[in-house]
């Protein structure tokens, strides 16, 4: 069956509402995009209604040229009155997405994108990690304990297989993880011997049913558009033999709290300076 998981995305939303009326005042979130296309305009759209909702300040900045992200980001970084930074894709071609992340502070980098949060999740020690990995880890603690689950992740980005792979090892999670990729062998028989899947390769309904264990617990990170269409990576013929979260409405739903309790997050620990 799909997962609900409403009433997670509803305790997260109290969870936040309740911390920003504790501060003096909204916290605020700067998104810096670089020549927009249609689909993170969308994001963006989406993004500015959600903080609205939740009593954080949302402002867009832009950055056309690599010259201009180089000049922003350290100046939103310096600013006391921005408490977080996201940084949309794509990027200028003439700067790598290590140099860009690199310019923002990382107590302002709510994404989890910089190498020092990246760095903290090594030693148990997540302050921000990466918003999706975050958001996946709060779904499989919300239906499970994942201690001592086989769990897989198809998938080694930077932003979901590696961090999420490292947040499900700490002590206190537990998990035994195993992390998959374009090169792996015998894919499916790995999957299909584990508790729990995690899939975010970014190929639309690419995983079906014999990829999975009647009854795993199965993660669709996916979000591929097709024809005006959003689809995951796992075939929606899954939920008939596994628990799957659904897409739309899932990872990414959740991600976008995380991004948001981020924000204020990053607002209490600069008023403790
Ligand atoms: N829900 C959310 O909030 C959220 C957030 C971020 C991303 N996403 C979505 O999640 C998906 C993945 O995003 P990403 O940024 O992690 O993608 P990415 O950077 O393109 O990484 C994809 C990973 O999948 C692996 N892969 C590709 N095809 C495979 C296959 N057939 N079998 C096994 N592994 C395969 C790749 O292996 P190699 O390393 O060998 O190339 C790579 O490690 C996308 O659909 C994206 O839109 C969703």
């Amino acid at each position: 069956m799909f997962l609900n998981l409403e009433p997670l995305y509803s305790s997260i939303v109290e969870n936040i509402k309740e911390r920003v009326s504790k501060l003096p005042k909204p916290p605020k979130l700067a998104a810096v995009t670089c020549q927009p296309d249609l689909s993170t305009l969308s994001y963006l759209r989406s993004q500015e209604k959600q903080a609205k909702r939740l009593g954080i300040e949302f402002a867009v900045y832009e950055a056309l040229k690599a010259s201009d992200l180089k000049l922003l980001l350290p100046k939103l970084s310096s600013d006391d009155t921005v408490n977080g930074i996201f940084l949309t894709h794509p990027l200028p071609s003439d700067i790598s997405e290590l140099e860009a992340v690199s310019l923002i502070s990382p107590e302002k980098d709510v994404e989890g994108r910089h190498p020092i949060n990246l760095g903290n999740i090594m030693y148990d020690n997540p302050i921000f990690p990466p918003c999706t990995a975050e958001a996946v880890l709060r779904i499989i603690k919300y239906v499970t304990n994942p201690a001592g689950k086989t769990i897989t992740i198809v998938g080694r980005s930077v932003t979901v297989g590696k961090p999420l792979s490292m947040l499900l090892l700490q002590k206190g999670v537990d998990a035994t993880v195993t992390v998959c990729h374009s090169r792996t062998k015998n894919l499916a028989e790995i999957t299909r011997n584990s508790e729990i899947v995690v899939v975010a390769i970014g190929k639309a309904k690419a995983l079906g049913k014999e990829y999975f264990s009647p009854g795993a617990l199965v993660i669709d990170v996916g979000i591929n558009v097709e024809n005006n269409e959003i689809f995951g990576d796992v075939d929606p013929s899954v939920a008939e033999i596994c628990d799957l979260t659904p897409v739309p409405g899932g990872v990414g739903r959740i991600t976008t709290l995380v991004l948001m309790e981020h924000t204020v997050k990053a607002a209490e620990m600069a008023r403790k300076y």
